[in-house]
């Protein structure tokens, strides 16, 4: 199947070089302005200026596409959310509205427990169900690639309840999918007391199968005060790379405990949070081939200060922006709502937000051969805008949908 668009306003994130975009670099957007593009197959094929088209395509294919002035950007590389879970925490949210603090909800079994409870008494088929649709939405949104976790299983059968839902996902959507496996979320309560039991029932009973069946890409700690030291998460880390997974962590969230460093020394592809950066946080994030994952919405939801994206980037750090999908401290996959918060709250430029969350969000998963950018060659994973009056357009309007179609693998 090819098909030929003609017209496009400004094709946008066109690269035929793939680079980690970190400093000054990151507000580099290139684009071309009165553009073709053409699809072959699911991949972008030729791409160029309308006044190359006859010279680039001689023969045109049977399907040419007016896009009538829309402009067409990469999706969305969303690189870190927790889309598998069994109900949502919406009385939660409204006791926090009413005062209640953490500890209590936590005293009612609230949190990240409340998740795994629910997860427990649901089926893998209804889990799955209930995925599928978020994805659908989620693309819809202009999301075209995804990482999803574990972690509100906490017990074997439960970690893989929902590694097995992931893995269907990836079969059976559209989107491309990487898994990550998040058993070290939080302690379960027989655990409470016993740590190193828990960090066992991870690395010698969960990591084996979950390796042999190939269930995930990547080993994930929520590195936290009252959740996972550094040194369990080291513990954990080391387990995950001798069944080859590498790491992509949660750190910094609420406390700045040495899980940067930590991180960057366990070779985590991405380290994501850092609401809580100190300036040697953020020297030692820059200096590394390790990518800063900023998570604006969960930041928006908790009411706390946001990551310090200027300071990171003025630093030369390489920063990708995430929705952090869960139903505790982002209920919202909304990653153009991301872009826009980044641009709001943290002074990010419009195009810094957008690379951050298209080739920058691919390479925080490793999947930046194949999307993140226009390039020839690359899955034609597209936004179609409606009619905006330049780029910016998109996080300055943020209250409203500017996504007039999204085409994932060449299909809308
Ligand atoms: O990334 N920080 C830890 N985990 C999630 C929240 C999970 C939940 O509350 O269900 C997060 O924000
Ligand atoms: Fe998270």
């Amino acid at each position: 199947m090819t098909t030929l668009f003609i017209n496009i306003k400004e094709l946008v994130g066109v690269r035929e070089q793939n680079v980690l975009l970190r400093g000054k670099a990151l507000a580099d957007l290139p684009s071309v302005k009165d553009a073709f593009l053409l699809v072959e197959d699911g991949i972008i094929a030729v791409h160029g200026a309308m006044n190359e088209l006859e010279l680039l395509i001689p023969n045109l294919p049977p399907v040419v596409t007016d896009a009538g002035n829309q402009c067409v950007l990469p999706a969305w590389c969303d690189s870190h959310t927790h889309l598998v879970f069994a109900k949502s925490r919406e009385e939660e949210f409204v006791d926090k509205l009413q005062g209640k603090t953490y500890a209590e909800i936590a005293a009612k079994g609230g949190g990240i427990l409340n998740s795994a409870r629910v997860l427990a008494a649901t089926s893998e088929d209804e889990l799955f169900r209930m995925a599928m649709c978020r994805l659908k939405e989620a693309a819809l949104l202009g999301t075209g690639a995804i990482e999803i976790k574990s972690g509100y299983g906490l017990t074997l059968e439960g970690e893989l309840k929902m590694l097995r839902v992931i893995k269907r996902l990836k079969q059976q959507s559209n989107l491309t999918i990487k898994a990550s496996f998040l058993a070290a979320h939080a302690f379960p309560p027989e655990y409470k007391e016993n740590h190193e039991g828990y960090i066992r029932l991870i690395t010698e009973q969960m990591l084996p199968v979950i390796a042999a069946e190939k269930l995930a890409d990547y080993i994930d700690v929520f590195c936290e005060e009252g959740f996972f030291s550094v040194e369990e998460m080291e513990t954990i880390c080391k387990a995950g790379a001798s069944h080859g997974l590498k790491p992509k962590l949660h750190v910094n969230q609420l406390n700045s405990i040495g899980g940067i460093q930590a991180g960057i020394k366990s070779g985590a592809v991405s380290l994501d949070h850092l609401e809580t950066m100190t300036a040697g946080d953020i020297n030692d994030l820059a200096a590394s081939q390790t990518i800063g994952t900023l998570l604006p919405t969960a930041a928006f939801f908790l009411r706390m200060d946001y990551q310090p994206a200027r300071k990171l980037i003025d630093a030369g750090a390489a920063i990708a922006l995430a929705s952090d999908f869960n139903p505790g401290s982002s209920p919202s996959f909304n990653m153009n709502l991301v872009v826009a918060l980044s641009c709001i709250q943290m002074k990010m430029l419009p195009e810094e937000a957008i690379n951050a969350a298209t080739l920058n969000g691919a390479y925080a998963m490793e999947l930046q051969n194949g999307l993140g950018s226009i390039c020839v060659g690359k899955k034609a994973n597209l936004i179609f805008t409606k009619p905006i009056p330049s780029i910016a357009y998109l996080p300055y309007a943020f209250g409203s949908n500017l996504i007039d179609k999204v085409m994932i693998g060449g299909i809308f």
